[in-house]
């Protein structure tokens, strides 16, 4: 019966577009949010609820200031910004109405000309203003700023300003006594004049921020008057060190007690003094602390990346030359200073400044210091925070960053260098969290004993490395650890016991590495991790889960395996002892329904996402699972939303209290992507549709009895379907019974069905890939084995209506074999053709093969032809493949098309 009804639904989808349910498409954005138009000053205003925030703009139409918008005080906030607008002056009364505002921005007007004196008179609440991205705004007056006597924080970003002393006077300390930040981040200053903060002299200013502001000069008294500076942003200017080092001198006399220093992007380089070399050394030739040369210790080039460098490589080749690198943990040297290491120049004077200064965090990102060794830095005390990340360091050698020259580090970053490794007595032992990421060199070698005596380290992230393998002593001292990270490492083999001396750690970050290609994830490797809480496994490449995989995380609450290749979760029993677990991620892995209960022993579980994979169906052990947590994400799955799908789901619906509200709330939003006609659809509107034509057959509704209903259906079943059913479709349930007792030889009656087949084969395929259907038939029918395929010109009977000449050829055919190219894609008949067929042999899974000629864009398919190509196994077949391929393909259609084991083939039509 559903055959037919389904063919009648194919033919219904082609007679008329299924009208889809549509939300109403109002208030999508935010219900909260309401917008209004202000017709005073032609700006909109949105605002949210409580109307203590409020953003007015439009580009066109808001040419004045919303001076009669409406902004509440709400938890001792109002704030307002206006933002991309035409405003052209802020005036005197403009603010009139809003002088309990606490937040006020007025950017990004290419108008704003002019902030008029006295326009801020009586905002005594305001705490932060910004007037930014005002391209024209090219001053302030003296007067500008008046009223903002509580102001704390002012922006000043990317205005017009071409000159400090065209700013300053407007932010003297009577004007506003509260100051504490300043950012004129992006306006082309060029330079800090010795005047150009002396009309701010006695300010409260702690934080100053002047990044990229084309700074060239900067004059030794020129911070002199901000006698409170804590916090000095310089980041991507030009200064020279020379400079920077005379001003921080001036300000470290005056007893000035700056505590942060972002200098990155600075384009300072340190040198090192070009000395004498021994001459039993490798020779100099001119590059010397600039690139890095051959090492004459390790023998390893950094220059040049050897051809197995490769993050996808994954020949065993590959893990041979890893082996031998990291058979050598000997260190670079751990001589004393080399004569030529002497630091010289005036970023190494700078650096003493800052050695002398107060200043507890340094940012040097981006600019240059080739080298790091004993004697290159001068000793730090107070550094508490180093930021050396892109810096171009290719060494770093005993005593470099040690704890006598930086006895007070706690946080270290050195990414984006090109370290070719971490050995002992480089970094302070004293260090908290160390950030090592994405190092340019060809390896990372993390020498046995690098973090040995790293015993307070609490966090350390060293992705994007190429470090190959990690063994059992590598990790050893990290007592400390809480936060390991590992992200795209190229790791390619851990070692069993590896993360053993980590007794503290509670977050694993592996995600995208190979090793579990190699060697299957095993319980030992996380052995002692018994305090782990989060374990990211995304990315790795993984094809199975181990049944104790993830035996001593009994602590685990979040499981991430995203992007793996995962065929099936059913029967493992992999997650059961995360008795812990609260949050599993098994998204874009290719995992198919799941028959066996998973998660009955995790009873904390909230959150199982299992988007992107190849769900056909639900089944009555997911929908339970889906009862128990918050959250069951099924987006993006290949569902199929035919009786498959609904049978178990309307079962549970009549069985479980709960399921209604589950099925409606958590699964039933989530689409199908076949047949056609559900296509896009939710699988809840397919259900109430399916219900409510009983198109699935009768699905027992006396809940309590629902076993007996099942017996009487099934004897009721029984019969009819010897009788009726039978008739109707003698030839798939024939068919169906064969595959079920497929392998027993000994029927005759199996051997009659077989033979009852006319063609082994029905052919689906596009005109323009006659050529190749040629081929195919001359060769399986003309050489032996023979096989007889049903071609559409061959074989149709002339004046049969071709549906009906499609469909009884396709019933007395063994299989249906789809010949896939961009012009079937294109073939809206093929397509329909392909529908039929699909449904037809739903019972039996293996009676449709697909063969594919070439790549099919995916835009051309229709969803029955994604859902296909996505689930069933294909045979490729390439024009210009070499004879042996083409062989290949042959003897395996041939064992695809062959019958099943125990008949005898096909026997002569009459
Ligand atoms: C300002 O808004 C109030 C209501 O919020 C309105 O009564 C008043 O007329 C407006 N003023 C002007 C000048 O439109
Ligand atoms: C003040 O405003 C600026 C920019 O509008 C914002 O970045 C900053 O976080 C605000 N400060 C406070 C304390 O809200
Ligand atoms: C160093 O290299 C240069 C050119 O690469 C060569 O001319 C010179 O002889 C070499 N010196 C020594 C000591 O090897
Ligand atoms: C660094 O050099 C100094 C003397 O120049 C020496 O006393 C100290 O031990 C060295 N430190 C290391 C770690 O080599
Ligand atoms: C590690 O500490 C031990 C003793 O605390 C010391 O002997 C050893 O030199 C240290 N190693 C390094 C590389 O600092
Ligand atoms: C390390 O630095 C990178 C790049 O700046 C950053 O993305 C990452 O979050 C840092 N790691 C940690 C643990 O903070
Ligand atoms: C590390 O593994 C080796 C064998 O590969 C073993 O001999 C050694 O005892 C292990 N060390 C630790 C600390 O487990
Ligand atoms: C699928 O349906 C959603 C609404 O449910 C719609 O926004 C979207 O455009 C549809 N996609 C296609 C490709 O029709």
């Amino acid at each position: 019966m559903w055959l037919v009804l389904l063919l009648g639904l194919a033919a219904a989808k082609h007679a008329a577009p299924v009208a889809g349910g549509r939300d109403p498409n109002v208030g999508v954005e935010d219900a909260r949010w309401a917008i209004v138009h202000d017709p005073l000053s032609g700006c909109s205003c949105k605002k949210a609820a409580p109307e203590g925030h409020v953003l007015c703009f439009d580009h066109v139409s808001c040419t004045r200031f919303p001076s009669n918008v409406t902004v509440r005080t709400y938890f001792g906030e109002a704030v307002l910004q206006v933002r991309a607008t035409s405003i052209a002056r802020l005036s005197v009364g403009d603010l009139r109405l809003l002088q309990h505002l606490t937040e006020l921005a007025v950017d990004n007007s290419r108008a704003m000309v002019r902030v008029e004196p006295g326009a801020f008179r009586g905002m005594s609440l305001l705490l932060n203003l910004s007037l930014s991205f005002l391209p024209r705004l090219r001053h302030l007056e003296p007067g500008a700023l008046e009223g903002l006597t509580a102001l704390r924080e002012l922006y000043l970003m990317r205005n017009g300003f071409l000159r400090l002393g065209d700013v300053t006077p407007a932010l003297a300390v009577r004007t506003l006594p509260s100051l504490v930040v300043l950012n004129l981040d992006d306006n082309a200053l060029r330079a800090v004049e010795a005047p150009d903060f002396r009309p701010m002299a006695g300010t409260s200013l702690e934080v100053l921020s002047l990044a990229e502001c084309d700074l060239g000069a900067l004059h030794p008294e020129g911070l002199a008057p901000l006698h409170r500076l804590a916090d000095l942003n310089l980041n991507d200017n030009h200064l020279d060190a020379g400079q920077l080092a005379a001003a921080l001198d001036h300000l470290g006399a005056l007893g000035v007690a700056l505590q942060k220093l972002d200098l990155g992007s600075m384009a300072l380089s340190l040198r090192l003094r070009p000395a004498l070399r021994p001459t039993s050394a490798f020779n100099t030739s001119g590059t010397f602390g600039l690139t890095a040369g051959p090492d004459p210790q390790s023998g390893v080039t950094t220059e040049d990346s050897p051809s197995w460098i490769s993050t996808s490589a994954t020949t065993e080749a590959t893990e041979e030359s890893q082996s031998q690198i990291l058979d050598d943990p000997t260190p670079p040297t751990t001589s004393q200073t080399r004569p030529w290491d002497q630091p010289d120049g005036p970023f190494h004077q700078l650096l003493q400044s800052i050695a002398r200064s107060e200043v507890k965090e340094l940012v040097l990102h981006g600019n240059e210091v080739a080298r790091l060794h004993n004697g290159t830095l001068p000793r730090m005390p107070g550094l508490q925070r180093l930021d050396l990340s892109h810096v171009d360091l290719t060494e770093g050698l005993p005593g470099g960053l040690s704890a006598d020259v930086v006895p007070d580090l706690e946080q270290l970053d050195l990414g984006g260098n090109r370290l070719p490794g971490l050995w002992p007595g480089f970094l302070s032992d004293r260090l908290l969290v160390l950030n090592m990421t994405a190092s340019a060199a060809p390896y990372f070698n993390l020498a046995s004993s690098a973090f040995r005596n790293m015993s307070r380290l609490r966090s350390l992230d060293l992705s994007y490395n190429r470090v190959f393998r990690l063994t059992n002593v590598t990790f050893a001292g990290l007592g400390s650890l809480q936060v390991l990270t590992l992200r795209n490492s190229s790791l390619f083999r851990l070692d069993d016991g590896l993360f053993l001396p980590m007794e503290r750690l509670e977050r694993l970050d592996l995600s995208g590495n190979p090793f579990p290609l190699y060697h299957s994830l095993r319980a030992e490797l996380f052995q002692g991790l018994g305090g782990l809480r989060v374990l990211l496994l995304a990315g790795c490449s993984m094809r199975s889960l181990a049944p104790d995989a993830f035996r001593h995380l009994s602590s685990l609450q979040q499981l991430d395996l995203q992007d793996n290749n995962l065929l099936t979760l059913d029967g493992s029993s992999a997650f059961r002892p995360l008795r812990a677990l609260e949050r599993l991620d098994v998204s874009r892995n290719r995992i198919g329904p799941w028959r066996s209960a998973l998660f009955d022993n995790n009873e904390h579980l909230r959150e199982v996402r299992v988007a992107g994979n190849r769900l056909t169906y639900l089944t009555a052990a997911m929908l339970q699972e889906a009862e128990g947590v918050d959250l069951l994400d099924l987006a993006d799955n290949t569902f199929h939303c035919g009786c498959d799908l609904y049978q178990p789901a309307s079962a549970r619906l009549l069985t479980s209290d709960t399921g209604v509200v589950t099925l409606t709330s958590k699964l039933g939003r989530y689409k199908c992507l076949s047949p056609d006609r559900w296509w896009n659809r939710t699988i809840d509107e397919f259900l109430q549709w399916a219900t409510a034509h009983s198109a699935c057959g009768p699905v027992d509704a006396a809940a309590p009895l629902w076993w007996v209903g099942l017996l009487l259906g099934l004897l009721f079943l029984l019969l009819l379907g010897s009788a009726a059913v039978t008739y109707r479709l003698r030839h798939h349930l024939r068919y169906y019974l064969d595959t079920i007792a497929g392998r027993r030889r000994d029927s005759a009656r199996e051997l009659a069905a077989h033979a009852n087949f006319q063609y082994d084969a029905f052919v689906s395929y596009s005109n323009e890939d006659q050529a190749f259907v040629h081929l195919m038939v001359t060769t399986l029918e003309n050489e032996a084995p023979h096989f007889r395929l049903c071609v559409y010109e061959r074989d149709f009977t002339v004046g049969a209506a071709i549906t009906e000449a499609v469909l009884s050829s396709v019933a007395s055919s063994r299989r249906v074999v789809l010949v896939v190219s961009p012009a079937f894609a294109r073939s809206h008949w093929c397509a329909w053709e392909a529908h039929i067929a699909h449904h037809q042999r739903l019972l039996a899974e293996d009676a449709l093969l697909v063969v594919r000629l070439g790549a099919v864009q995916d835009a051309l398919l229709t969803p029955t032809l994604r859902y296909l190509l996505n689930t069933r196994i294909y045979l490729e077949w390439c024009d210009t493949a070499p004879a042996d391929r083409q062989r290949v393909f042959w003897r395996k259609l041939r064992a695809a098309l062959a019958p099943p084991v125990g008949s005898l083939g096909l026997l002569p039509v009459q």
